[in-house]
C-alpha cells in the first residue's frame, strides 16, 4: 500500500492546482481530474505560472520544469481513477458534492486504494462512511498557497486505520511537507485556533473597541503576525469563515464559537474578501 506512485488529484481549483504541483515535483505521476477542460485549463495554466516563476527566480531549470509538467495528465474523467494509487479529493467545501464523489470513488478504485480529503473543516469519518472502506479514508489537508506552506494536518477519522495513516504520514513528508496528527473533531486544529482568532477580530471592530486598521496593526506589531486577522480573513474569503465559524459552533454548541453578526452581515451583502473585491479591505479586482 506504501507504494505510491500515481495520485489522482480531484478539483483543479486554488487547492487541487497547488497540490498537483508538489506530487508532481515529488516525481509523483498525477491525474487531474475537473469537470470541465476549461476548470482543467485554468488549474494547468496556473501550475504552469508557478513554475515559471521559480524558473525566473533560478530554482527551476527549463528541463526539470518540462519534466514536471509531463507528470500531470489532465482528465474529465472520474472514471480514470481506476489507474491512481492514492486520489487526493480537493472539490468545494459542499458536504453534498464531497459525500457523492466519495461514493463514486469507491465504486471505481480498486479496494487497497486510500481516498484523501484535502476538507477544511467537514468531517472526515462522516465522508469516510459513506464509502465501503472507512478505514482507508483519511484527511490530508494541506495549507493555502500550497508550493509555499509546509504544513499538512493529517487528520484520522473514527476508522482510519493505522497504516493508512502511516502512508500518508510518509507521502506528505515524500512530498516536502511536515505532516501533524490530529484527530477528528470540528475545524481540525488549524481552523479551530485561527477561525475563533479571526472571529474575535470581528467582533472587536463590531463593538467599536477598535478600527480595522488598528486591530490588524495591533496583532502585526504586537504578535509578530505577518497579516493582521482581518487581512487574512479577506484573503481566505469571508464567507469560508463564516462556513467555518458555524461549523464549530455547529460542532461543539458552544457559544465561544457564534460567528459575529457583522461577519455574517458582511457576507449576505456578498462583501466576501478579495475575490469579490471587497471585504475588511477595498481591492482592485
Ligand atoms: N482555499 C483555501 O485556503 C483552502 C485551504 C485548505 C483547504 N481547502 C479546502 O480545499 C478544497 C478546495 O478548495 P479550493 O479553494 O481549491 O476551491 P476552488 O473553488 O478553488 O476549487 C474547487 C474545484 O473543484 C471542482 N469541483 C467541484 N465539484 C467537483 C466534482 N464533483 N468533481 C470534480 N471537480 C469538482 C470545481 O470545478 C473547482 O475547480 C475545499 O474542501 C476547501 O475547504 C481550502
Amino acid at each position: 500500500m506504501n507504494n505510491i506512485k500515481t495520485i489522482m488529484v480531484v478539483g483543479a481549483g486554488q487547492m487541487g492546482s497547488g497540490i498537483v504541483q508538489v506530487a508532481a515535483s515529488s516525481d509523483m505521476n498525477v491525474l487531474l481530474h475537473d469537470i470541465s477542460a476549461e476548470l482543467l485549463d485554468r488549474g494547468l495554466m496556473s501550475i504552469n505560472k508557478q513554475l515559471s516563476r521559480s524558473v525566473e527566480k533560478g530554482k527551476l531549470t527549463e528541463e526539470r520544469k518540462a519534466e514536471i509538467l509531463s507528470r500531470i495528465r489532465p482528465t474529465e474523467f472520474v472514471e480514470q481513477a481506476e489507474q491512481a494509487d492514492l486520489v487526493i479529493e480537493a472539490i468545494s467545501e459542499n458536504m453534498a458534492l464531497k459525500v457523492l464523489l466519495f461514493h463514486r470513488l469507491d465504486g471505481i478504485c480498486p479496494p487497497e486504494v486510500i481516498l484523501a480529503t484535502n476538507t477544511s473543516s467537514l468531517p472526515i469519518s462522516e465522508i469516510a462512511a459513506v464509502t465501503g472502506r472507512p478505514s482507508q479514508v483519511i484527511g490530508m489537508h494541506f495549507m493555502n498557497p500550497v508550493p509555499v506552506m509546509p504544513l499538512v494536518e493529517v487528520i484520522r477519522g473514527l476508522e482510519t486505520s493505522q497504516e493508512v495513516f502511516e502512508v500518508i504520514y510518509q507521502l506528505s513528508e515524500k512530498m516536502g511537507k511536515t505532516p501533524v496528527e490530529v484527530k477528528d473533531f470540528p475545524g481540525f486544529v488549524s481552523n479551530r485556533i485561527l477561525m475563533p482568532m479571526i472571529n474575535e477580530a470581528v467582533f472587536t471592530v463590531y463593538e467599536g473597541v477598535a478600527s480595522v486598521e488598528s486591530v490588524d496593526k495591533v496583532m502585526k506589531l504586537g504578535m509578530n503576525h505577518p497579516l493582521g486577522p482581518l487581512e487574512l480573513a479577506d484573503f481566505i474569503g469571508l464567507d469560508t469563515c463564516l462556513s467555518i465559524m458555524e461549523i464549530l459552533y455547529d460542532g461543539f454548541k458552544d457559544p465561544k464559537y457564534r460567528p459575529c453578526p457583522l461577519l455574517r452581515k458582511y457576507v449576505k451583502a456578498g462583501r466576501l474578501g478579495r475575490k469579490s473585491g471587497q471585504g475588511f479591505y477595498q481591492y482592485n479586482v
